[in-house]
């Protein structure tokens, strides 16, 4: 390298260069940019805008053809007869919809993950809260479902469904079952908010099948779950020592048992 450098805690001395050509949209260097950023082995990313070298034969004679005579304007033509318009398979699907869909789908994937991180902090040897573990395991499946839910309507609308990276896992140091429960109340509450704005939204482009889906199938089961942490937190609350909240956490093992699945 022509200095050193230092990039993720490390000095660097040697490197190698790598020159990629892409040919991408613009909006989609952003988020280039902040994957490489997140890769250890690229100590320097930088984007170009290339300049298009055009080595273009004309005469005047093909100048003077109308368009539909022009070599190239018929090599568009056909390509673009091979290519699937997009209005064949999406009807009435507005791209704000879409993209509050696909808002909603990384809304559930960040809500499964805390909730993992949770579970697994539970069922560590070292805090032993089983039950808690098994509640919040489940609530974990719970999210990827409705995750996997958005993806297959998402897919249904002819829409394209946005995989993203999640945020990392919340700190769960000193995670006590009343922290936990007042954690997911938190999460359900603001879960419930995306919904009801993807509802605006579905209304506002008078797209009554999206609105209808997620009032239906999505919001109840919203205010059930955030009724039911609700009890959770007034319950724990009241519970002052170790001995009460043992008994606690072994009601929520007879409810939501966890029993780990490890391949022989
Ligand atoms: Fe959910």
């Amino acid at each position: 390298m022509p200095y050193k450098t230092s990039a993720h805690g490390v000095v660097h001395r040697e490197a190698n260069y790598f020159v990629f050509k892409i040919d991408t949209p613009t909006r989609v260097v952003a988020d280039l940019k902040e994957e490489y950023g997140r890769d250890v082995d690229i100590i320097r990313q930088r984007v170009y805008k290339a300049t298009e070298e055009t080595n273009t034969n004309c005469t005047l004679e093909k100048e003077l053809l109308p368009p539909a005579y022009r070599k190239e304007v018929q090599n568009m033509i056909e390509e673009g007869k091979t290519q699937v318009n997009k209005f064949t398979y999406k009807f009435n699907y507005n791209s704000e919809v879409e993209s509050v869909i696909n808002r909603q789908i990384q809304a559930e994937q960040q809500a499964a993950q805390d909730y993992l991180s949770m579970a697994v902090t539970f069922l560590h040897p070292a805090v032993s809260r089983p039950g808690a573990g098994g509640f919040f395991m489940s609530m974990y499946e719970e999210e990827l479902g409705h995750m996997q839910d958005f993806i297959n309507y998402q897919l249904m609308r002819g829409g394209t469904p946005a995989i993203t990276c999640v945020k990392g896992p919340p700190d769960n140091k000193n995670l006590t079952l009343l922290s936990a429960f007042e954690k997911g109340l938190a999460m359900e509450k603001s879960v419930t908010e995306l919904l009801e704005d993807v509802v605006k939204v579905a209304e506002t482009a008078n797209d009554y099948e999206c609105a209808d889906f997620v009032t239906a199938v999505f919001l109840k089961e919203q205010f059930k779950s955030i009724n039911e942490m609700a009890h959770h937190v007034t319950r724990l609350t009241r519970l002052k020592d170790e001995h009460a909240i043992y008994h606690y956490d072994l009601e929520l093992c007879k409810s939501h048992p966890y029993t780990p699945k490890i391949p022989k």
